[in-house]
């Protein structure tokens, strides 16, 4: 009879284990340093300037792309970053061009997707000034307003830019032991 009790509590003891075990996984989301997480991007302002060409080049050999904006979150997301980080930027390249394209369609070489979202800033987009795009911000009262919005550019002039990187994103499990816990971090990506 004591035997059998015995047994039953030893069961319950491994079932609630285990049950805290699975309560105490924690998504984590990170950037590699020194790029910052930005709503669900991993970003990197440069302050040099660069031509389009050199500025996708400058990314990639960092193992990032051209920045790409989706939507107006994301877009408001950099718009605060920016302001926080590089308040006096006027101007930065993205990804987002339309090189090659008769038809003057945009694409993010970062996602290889065509732009669907384009926040395009007053008076644009003017496709005959070139083939590649900023975020600008217009000055007010001689202070950068820190409101990005698209601008068709010549892909030769230059400016500051923006790299992006994708998040890692792993799964933080708390292991119990007999005497104490470990926490192990598994990459998902
Ligand atoms: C914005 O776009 C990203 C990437 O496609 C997506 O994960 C996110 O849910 C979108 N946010 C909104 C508010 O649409
Ligand atoms: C871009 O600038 C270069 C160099 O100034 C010039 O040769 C070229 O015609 C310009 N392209 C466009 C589309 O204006």
């Amino acid at each position: 009879m004591l035997w059998k009790q015995f047994i039953g509590f030893a069961i319950l003891g491994l079932t609630l284990a285990q049950l805290h075990s699975v309560n105490s996984q924690a998504a984590v989301t990170t950037c590699k340093s020194p790029f910052a997480l930005v709503s669900d991007k991993c970003l990197l302002w440069h302050s040099k300037f660069l031509n389009w060409y050199e500025a996708d080049r400058q990314c990639r050999s960092q193992g990032a792309q051209l920045v790409s904006v989706q939507n107006v979150s994301q877009l408001q997301a950099i718009n605060k970053w920016m302001k926080a980080s590089s308040p006096n930027t006027v101007e930065f390249w993205t990804s987002g061009n339309k090189l090659g394209n008769t038809q003057n369609l945009y694409f993010w070489e970062s996602t290889g997707q065509q732009a669907k979202y384009l926040p395009w800033a007053k008076s644009q987009p003017k496709p005959k000034d070139g083939d590649c795009l900023m975020l600008y911000s217009e000055i007010k009262n001689g202070v950068v307003a820190n409101e990005y919005l698209l601008s068709v550019r010549n892909c030769t002039a230059w400016s500051s830019i923006v790299c992006e990187q994708v998040p890692t994103k792993s799964v933080q499990r708390t292991c119990l032991m007999p005497n104490s816990f470990e926490t192990v971090q598994v990459q998902q990506n």
